[in-house]
Formats: structure tokens, sequence, C-alpha cells
């Protein structure tokens, strides 16, 4: 009795095992990761750095598109995570350093300091206060960067 009950166990996990294997989804590869990340990074940085940076060094009107800028960043920040950034995504066309694999901690910083900095843009874009938009977006592109500065190798 007892051992059949044993036996009952030991099949019960290795079909839990098995399924899981089957059924899991299968880790993202390197270069999967980055292709994601460079994508997010270039999806945040057009707004950002265009669409709003330009408004805000008089290069382009205020309008409508500086809010749906806004509005772009904030969402795509708002999805951020340490995801984007695992052991195994620095592959060669990459320009990560390999010090953010071991940094989490940080980097959840450096992420939530960006989220706090880009929820803060769109309100303050809708408003149209030229002076309060520069300040709104210098606080965001200073975030971007620390983690630049940190963990993404120049040229
Ligand atoms: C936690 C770190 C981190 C944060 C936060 C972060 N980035 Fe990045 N970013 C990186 C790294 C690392 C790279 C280099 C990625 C690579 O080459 O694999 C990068 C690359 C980029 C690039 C270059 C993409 C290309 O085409 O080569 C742009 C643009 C960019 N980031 C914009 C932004 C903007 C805008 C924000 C803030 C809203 C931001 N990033 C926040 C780490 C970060």
């Amino acid at each position: 009795m007892q051992r059949w009950r044993r036996v009952l166990v030991l099949i019960a996990g290795m079909s839990a095992l098995s399924a899981a294997s089957v059924h899991g989804a299968p880790p993202e590869d390197g270069k999967a990761v980055f292709e994601r990340r460079q994508d997010t990074m270039k999806r945040m940085g057009r707004p950002l750095y265009l669409g709003i940076g330009r408004v805000v060094k008089g290069k382009a009107p205020y309008g409508p598109d500086t809010v749906t800028a806004a509005e772009s960043v904030a969402s795509l920040a708002s999805t951020l995570d340490r995801a984007l950034f695992p052991p195994g995504s620095n592959v060669a066309e990459s320009k990560i350093k390999p010090e953010i694999f071991a940094a989490s901690e940080h980097v959840d910083q450096l992420i939530a300091a960006v989220k706090t900095a880009a929820g803060k843009l769109v309100p303050v874009v809708r408003t149209g206060d030229r002076a309060a938009i520069t300040a709104a977006y210098t606080a965001v592109a200073d975030a971007c960067n620390a983690c630049h500065t940190e963990f993404r190798k120049e040229e």
C-alpha cells in the first residue's frame, strides 16, 4: 500500500514535469531579446528625442503630435522591466555592457525612475506650457541616460 502510493506520487511528479517542458514557453534566445530591446528603445527614443525634444528646442511647433509622442513614451516606458536585459543578450551587435546582468536591483531602480518621470510627462505636455514641458522632458531624458551612461557602450 505504502509503496504503491510512492509510485503513484512519482508518476504524477514525472508527468507534471514533462507537461511543463511541453507547454512551458521556450526561453527567448539572446538574439531575440536583443532585437526586442532594440525595437523598444527605438520606439521610445523617436517620440522622446524627436517628437518632444524638437519642440523643447524650438525646432518644431507644439501640437497634438507632441501629446501623442508623450503618450507613446509613457506607454512603452510602463512596459520596461529587467527581463529586457537578461544574460546572453549581449550579442555581437549589441552595445549593452555585461555588467548590467549582475546589477538587477539597480536596474529595477533605474527603470522605476524612468517610469516615474515618464508618467509625469503626459499631463505636463498636455498643458502646452513650454517651460514645464522642458523640465518634464529633461527629467525623462536624464532618467534614460542614467542607465545608458552606466550600461551602454559608447560607439
Ligand atoms: C535599465 C537601462 C535602460 C533604460 C532605463 C533605458 N535604456 Fe535605452 N538602452 C539601454 C541599453 C543597454 C541600450 C543598448 C542596447 C543594445 O545595444 O543591446 C539602449 C539603447 C537605446 C537606444 C539606441 C537604440 C539603437 O537603435 O541602437 C535608444 C534610442 C534608447 N536606448 C532610448 C531610451 C529611452 C528614450 C529611454 C527612456 C525613456 C531608455 N532608453 C531607457 C538601456 C536602457
